[in-house]
Parts: structure tokens; C-alpha cells; sequence
């Protein structure tokens, strides 16, 4: 197996160097700063893929709510035997309402109670909590003296656990939405909702809607708080947002497009997810992006857990390794104004077009948007032609905006150096670099950054993650040698915090019951969600990012490699701290001496903190812990130290300057 391969050439590799130890101590100089680190370094690459937003964070039960699925019934079934032909209809309004063309009619004949109703699968299953509140939500339009609804969830064995009554009874022809709440008896995994119809006559439905009541702060038809939460745990420095591919979209019809993801949800037109069917092993022809949670949800959980926002925009390209589809040059201004709305919507008076938006869905204040990537992983002269009209219309418009450009899909090759000197040509702010790559790849690229070019251009390490061999599946691919790998690249990022000034791990969430695409840093199920132990690298650098990198050499080198070590060194101006990092890829503990240099006193102690395992160990729902941080307190007897780094270990030290 190749991941055998993998570990075993690691370890080749470690014995060779470990036979050669270098036994010259390390020096850190905790009073030479070498460059600052920016608050932002450390962030979050978000995607609706894997079923990360629909049927993932965005806490809606019910799949296809709205019937805009292709197929239009998907996700539902109907309950009882219809009288006649054609008592379940789709009906399509057309002009009409074209966000928003179809509904299902349901016609009644003297219907008993639980004689005939619908019932939705959920996205894989839904994820119900004893005691917890549903909220149950609906338009309708009806025809006759009204229609009773009785309401259940309902266990996999069609057990209910949780009801309700709800008579409906509208008149006129304006569509009114209903709601109603109730609590669930019992936790299940894997619920169900049925709608029952009791009476006479006619009742279109659409917006059909249920959400649990305890989202991520408590907020109605809100995001899964648990979610959130690991997200906030983070501390991100940024949000990246909406990806990815996503944002390319296989044409450019099937493009993201920002203005059609706010406002009222039943006015947010669905589009099919790219990854529905974008592998043949992995298809999800139920995976469709609603944006319920959209620009606005965005931006305000940007703001929930303290991250910049970082939206990528579509340049008028479709996915190169789709359609590849361009808007001609004489039609990039709708793409281009797009942008320029969006800065707007984030950012302008409540006076303005767009931040009036903002401010009736209930946020006058602005978002403080700083930034914004002009296409995603798009490469080739049409992407600099393109790119350079939007740079003009925004940095003319907003001198002081920051442009994040793509340098395609690959870190290094024609098409990366072309792009290389084509952006830093036109003084981009940012490029942003992908690596999906081996681990091995990740441990012979740490210095990939010490020798780069320095210029005004920064680079955004946009999407990365190791990727251990393609046999392994599912979580299985978030082994601690992935993340131990990404731990040592993620020093030489550090170390050069001047050319380096945001970092993620891409992609973010997966359903495990749903994913197109593994590794990924968070796994969720339909109750619960856990991070991987890639997460636990991740957080444990943003949580310790420091404010300026100081050196820590030896032999007046940087550690990245030599003895199987790769380190970094920080100190927090905010906290008063030196922060050491060591990453040890080897088999074997590595003992080394450090002097400490450049602070006034010692202190007693010091804060250690170990991420730790077998190579391939994974983090799982059974085990959600296998691989987590231990934190301690050391002793420290004088300015030099003998670090004792355990066999693939990621070691962290804090240590007061006094
Ligand atoms: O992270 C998954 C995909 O990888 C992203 O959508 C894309 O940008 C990259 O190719």
C-alpha cells in the first residue's frame, strides 16, 4: 500500500538523517524581530462541498424544500394512497416567481387523519435531539375551509418522536407562511418528517422548512452551533468564502453569484452543487447550494468568531477543467460590478444601494471588508487580462482594497511561473498558492518560502493539505502524517511571516455520510462534528501565532529538515511571550539543547504543549480525542534547555519573558 510507502520512506529518511545528528545547539533571539506576523496568518477556507453548507453547517432538516431540485419529488415521498392521478402536483410558475418557479399542489378529498401526507428523507437522514425545539415553517396558498396538519418526527423505524397540530386556513391568493414549534421526544441519528393532510379541497406548499431551535447563537433558520463552534475554537484570522470551485463554477451559468444568496431565503434561487456529480465515485445528485447560508450568513459569522472576511469572486471564467467557459473582455462589467457591489454591500452607508441591503437584513453597521480574491485556481493569459480590469475598477475606485489573484491550480510548472511573473508584475497584493500534495512533499517544501522572492506581492496560501496515498478512504485520510507534515510545512509559513500573511487547510467540513472529497479538516455527522487532527495543528498554531517571528537557528541556519526537525520561533508582544514550535518527523525522540537568547530573565517555567500519535492515527466519532493537545507546566533551570522531542511530535513552548 502507498501509504506504507509513504511512512516508510519517512521513516528511511529519518534514520538517515537521525545516524548524521547535528549536535551544535539551537539559539533562539527572542530581541531580533525578523518580521511581523499579520493577525490574519491563520484562517479558514470555506466550500459547500462534502455537504459542508446544505446538509452540513446550515442547520435546514428538510431537503429540497422548495421542489427546485432537477428532480422535483427528490427527497420526498408521498404517505397513503392519492385518490386520483395527479393529487401530488408540481407546478411550475414560470415567470411568475422565476427564483422560485415551482410548489407542490396537494389535492384533498375528505381526507382522514395520517390518510394520506409527504414525508422528507432529510440530507442523509436528520439529526434529532430529545428535548430540543423544532421550528416548522411553510408557505401556503389554500383552497377551501382549511386543511389540519399534523406534524411528526419520526424515528427510522417510523416511531414518532415529536408533534404537532396546525390548522391552516388562508384565504385569498397570496401565498402566507405558517409556522409552528415542538419538541422532539428522543435522539435519533437518523429522523425523518412526515406532513400529514387532513380535510378538503386544495393546498400549495412550498418553503417547507424545519430547523432545530439550538443553532449557533440560537438564531432562527441559523448554522449548527457545534459546527461554529469548532470553527470559533480557531480563533480564524480570516474567512475564505465561498471557495474553491464552487465559486467557478462547470459554467459560468452555474457560477457563484453573491447578489442571488441574500435576502428573503424563498428568493434565493437554488442552483445544483458543482460536486453533485463532479466524481464518478463519489456522486450526490441530491447536493444542491440553497444560500440559506449566503453573503450575509457569511459575513456575519466572519464577524461572530473575529475573522476578516475574505471573499473569492468569479472572474468571467467557468472551472478550467470544465466547460473553461469566458465572458468576453466587452463583457466582464456585470462580473466586475459584482465586485464592486459586494464592497458596498460590506462595507457602505446605510445611504447607499448596497449597504441599505445590509442594513434592512439587520446589520447597519459595516463588515470592515478589507479584501477580495478575483477568481479561483483560474490560470493563462485570459486570467491576467481579466484580472487587470478588475484591479483598475476597484483599486480606482478603493486604492487602499487588497486583490488576492490565482496562480492556478498547481504550486509549481509553466503554468504557476507564468502567472508568477505576470501577477508580481502587476504589483497584486496577494497570490495565492494551492498545494495538494504528499506528505513527502510537504516535508522537502518547509523552506519552500526562505528564499523567496520579498515584494510588495504577499503570498496567501490559499488551499493546502497532504494527501497520503488514494487508497486510504474517507477520515482515514486525515492521519497524523498528513497533519504532522502540514505541522512542519506550516513553520517555514511562520518563519516567513513577511512573505506569508494567510494560510489554510483546505477543504473544511465533510459529512461522513456525504463527502466528494477527503482529507478534510472537520468531520460531521448529523449530530455531532469532531476535528481531525490536521484541525488540532491548525488550532494549535492560531492559537499560538505570536506577533513577530525572531530567529531560531542553528549553525546559523534555519531548523527545517536537519535531524528530522523543523521549528519556529515567535515572540507575543500582547502576552509577553516566547513561543517555540518543533516539529519532530521522526521515529525517535530528538534531544537537543536551545539557548535562550535575548530575554532579560529565565523564567522557573514554561508551558508545553504536545500534539502527538502513531502515524496512523485518526481522530473518529467513537474517538474524537485520539489525537488532541496535552498541555503541562516545565521546569526551566537556566538559559539553556534540553528539549526532549517526542517521536512524531508536534511540541509547543511557551515561555514568559520576564
Ligand atoms: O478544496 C477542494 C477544491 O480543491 C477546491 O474547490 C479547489 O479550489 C481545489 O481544486
Amino acid at each position: 500500500m502507498n501509504f506504507i510507502k509513504i511512512a516508510g520512506s519517512i521513516l528511511l529518511l529519518i534514520t538517515l538523517q537521525t545516524r548524521a545528528q547535528n549536535n551544535s545547539p539551537l539559539v533562539v533571539k527572542a530581541d531580533q524581530i525578523k518580521a511581523t506576523i499579520q493577525p490574519t496568518m491563520w484562517g479558514i477556507f470555506f466550500e459547500d462541498i462534502n455537504f459542508g453548507a446544505d446538509g452540513g453547517i446550515y442547520a435546514e432538516l428538510i431537503k429540497n424544500r422548495s421542489f427546485e431540485f432537477a428532480r422535483p419529488k427528490m427527497g420526498w415521498k408521498v404517505l397513503g394512497k392519492p385518490a386520483t392521478e395527479g393529487d401530488f402536483l408540481v407546478i411550475n410558475r414560470g415567470n411568475e416567481n422565476t427564483n422560485n418557479p415551482r410548489f407542490l399542489r396537494v389535492a384533498l378529498h375528505n381526507n382522514a387523519p395520517r390518510s394520506i401526507g409527504l414525508s422528507n428523507e432529510g440530507f442523509r437522514g436528520m439529526g434529532i435531539k430529545k428535548d430540543n425545539r423544532y421550528d416548522f415553517s411553510m408557505l401556503v396558498h389554500c383552497k377551501g375551509d382549511g386543511v389540519k396538519l399534523l406534524l411528526e418526527l419520526v424515528n427510522s423505524k417510523d416511531e414518532v418522536i415529536g408533534k404537532q397540530n396546525l390548522l391552516v386556513n388562508t384565504t385569498g391568493d397570496e401565498w402566507k407562511k405558517v409556522s409552528t414549534s415542538f419538541l422532539s421526544t428522543a435522539t435519533v441519528a437518523n429522523g425523518k418528517f412526515n406532513i400529514w393532510f387532513e380535510g378538503d379541497g386544495e393546498i400549495d406548499v412550498d418553503m417547507i422548512s424545519l430547523f432545530p431551535a439550538d443553532t449557533w447563537k440560537n438564531r432562527p433558520g441559523g448554522m449548527r452551533a457545534d459546527m461554529v463552534q469548532l470553527l470559533a475554537d480557531m480563533k480564524p484570522g480570516f474567512i475564505r468564502f465561498p471557495g474553491g470551485c464552487i465559486v467557478e463554477g462547470f459554467d459560468l451559468t452555474r457560477r457563484y453569484q453573491w447578489k442571488k444568496t441574500i435576502g428573503p431565503i424563498e428568493e434565493r434561487q437554488l442552483i445544483i452543487n458543482r460536486w453533485n456529480t463532479e466524481f464518478a465515485n463519489r456522486q450526490a445528485p441530491d447536493y444542491f447550494q440553497t444560500f440559506g447560508l449566503g453573503f450575509f450568513e457569511y459575513f456575519q459569522l466572519a464577524e461572530d468568531v473575529g475573522a476578516e472576511p475574505l471573499p473569492i469572486l468569479n472572474c468571467g471564467m467557468a472551472c478550467q477543467f470544465n466547460s473553461g467557459e469566458v465572458a468576453p473582455l466587452n463583457q466582464l462589467d456585470p462580473y466586475i460590478q459584482d465586485a464592486l457591489d459586494l464592497i458596498e454591500f460590506a462595507n457602505g452607508p446605510v445611504t447607499s444601494q448596497w449597504g441599505k441591503v445590509r442594513a434592512d437584513m439587520g446589520h447597519a453597521q459595516p463588515f470592515n471588508l478589507k479584501m477580495m480574491g478575483v477568481g479561483n485556481e483560474n490560470w493563462g493569459p485570459q486570467y491576467v487580462e481579466r484580472l487587470q480590469l478588475f484591479m483598475k475598477a476597484i483599486k480606482s475606485k478603493y486604492p487602499e482594497f487588497k486583490i488576492v489573484s490565482s496562480s492556478g491550480t498547481d504550486p509549481d510548472g509553466g503554468r504557476f511561473n507564468y502567472l508568477n511573473t505576470e501577477l508580481r508584475k502587476m504589483k497584486t497584493d496577494f497570490v495565492d498558492e494551492h498545494y495538494y500534495r504528499s506528505p513527502e512533499w510537504f516535508l522537502s517544501n518547509a523552506a519552500r518560502y526562505d528564499n523567496y522572492e520579498r515584494s510588495s506581492t504577499k503570498i496567501f496560501a490559499g488551499e493546502y493539505a497532504a494527501h497520503v496515498d488514494w487508497d486510504t478512504p474517507g477520515i482515514r485520510r486525515n492521519n497524523w502524517l498528513s497533519a504532522l507534515s502540514e505541522a512542519a510545512f506550516m513553520t517555514g509559513l511562520e518563519r516567513n511571516a513577511d512573505v506569508v500573511e494567510m494560510a489554510s487547510y483546505a477543504p473544511l467540513f465533510a459529512h461522513v455520510d456525504g463527502w466528494q472529497w477527503a482529507p478534510d479538516l472537520i468531520w460531521a455527522n448529523n449530530l455531532t462534528s469532531y476535528g481531525s487532527p490536521n484541525y488540532q495543528v491548525q488550532k494549535m498554531f492560531s492559537l499560538n501565532k505570536g506577533t513577530h517571528v525572531v530567529p531560531l537557528l542553528q549553525n546559523n541556519s534555519p531548523v527545517s529538515g536537519k535531524d528530522s526537525l523543523y521549528a519556529t520561533a515567535c515572540i507575543d508582544k500582547k502576552n509577553g511571550e516566547l513561543v517555540l514550535k518543533f516539529v519532530n518527523v521522526s521515529g525517535n525522540s530528538v534531544i537537543k539543547d536551545i539557548l535562550l537568547e535575548g530575554i532579560k530573565k529565565v523564567p522557573a517555567t514554561a508551558t508545553q504543549v504536545v500534539l502527538s500519535a502513531p502515524l496512523n492515527t485518526v481522530n473518529s466519532f467513537e474517538h474524537t480525542a485520539a489525537v488532541v493537545p496535552v498541555e503541562k507546566s516545565i521546569m526551566l533551570k537556566s538559559r539553556k534547555v534540553t528539549l526532549q522531542l517526542i517521536p512524531y511530535s508536534f511540541t509547543i513552548y511557551r515561555i514568559k519573558m520576564l
